[in-house]
């Protein structure tokens, strides 16, 4: 049975969604420093077909591009992200951790990724749960969905979270941008994949790949992306078994997967 993409994804994709999604992980991140533009750079010349980004807020609300809470781990820094004004954050080096080689790449803010991206690849922005501030819930919403209108790119945009709620949000607030939900097992066990979409109105459905294969239904599921998918058996098993799209630190390997 074929997937059943909405007319908000497949806008995504102008000349047809590709048979498998390629998406590459925090661009190619198992050979450039995550999250960084030489990475989108390196996934695009590797062929993917969409790039995953993870989005939080700098102090002074600037979305930037950044997987953890803190700075520790893909920088020269320490601390949390939102304890940095978006100024300090460009001193720091964003790729010495991985290789010197890479030294001096930066942590780039969202619109620097997406003015690159533009008319060029489509993004999965990934808005990091841990950057949802309760007290004020749409506050990396709205900034994320106000630079996308702004740059003319709600065609060209998955938005995802795991944080379901706001979700219909970033509907509510553009009813063209597509949205993934990722699934949190911890508490959404019970639920099938199907119903989850249903129920927070989005376009795809993205796990794990271990959760994919503990969960496999049954019923027909919506288009689901799983990720991250880095080893080649893997990958070949989940097609085989219907998943359409796979985040990958390798997009060069699942590109020539899909040519063979
Ligand atoms: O968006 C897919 C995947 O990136 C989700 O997990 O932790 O790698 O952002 P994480
Ligand atoms: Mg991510």
């Amino acid at each position: 049975m074929g997937t059943y993409w909405s007319s908000r994804l497949r806008s995504l994709f102008p000349d047809g969604v590709p048979d498998i999604l390629n998406i590459g992980h925090r661009g190619a991140a198992r050979y450039y420093p995550e999250n960084t533009m030489i990475s989108f750079q390196a996934a695009y010349r590797m062929q993917a077909d969409m790039i995953e980004l993870d989005v939080a807020l700098s102090r002074d609300g600037i979305p930037v591009v950044i997987h953890d809470d803190l700075v520790d781990r893909t920088t020269n820094g320490t601390g949390l992200v939102s304890e940095f004004s978006v100024r300090e954050l460009k001193q720091l080096d964003a790729g010495s951790w991985m290789h010197p080689v890479f030294a001096g790449e930066k942590i780039p803010t969202l619109r620097e990724a997406l003015l690159w991206a533009q008319d060029r690849i489509p993004i999965n922005i990934e808005i990091k749960d841990t950057a949802i501030d309760d007290g004020e819930p749409a506050s990396i919403v709205a900034k994320v969905v106000a630079l996308v209108e702004e740059l003319q790119m709600d065609h060209q945009v998955l938005i995802s979270s795991f944080d379901p709620v706001i979700l219909p949000q970033i509907r509510g607030l553009n009813a063209k941008l597509a949205t993934g939900l990722l699934y949190d097992r911890k508490t959404q066990r019970k639920q099938s994949a199907r119903k989850l979409t249903e129920q927070w109105g989005t376009d795809t459905f993205h796990c794990s790949q271990w959760e994919w294969l503990l969960k496999k239904e049954s019923e027909q599921q919506p288009p689901t992306l799983v990720y991250t998918v880095n080893r080649l058996a893997m990958m070949r098993r989940l097609i085989r078994q219907g998943v359409v799209g796979l985040f990958t630190d390798y997009p060069d390997i699942l590109h020539r997967l899909k040519r063979k």
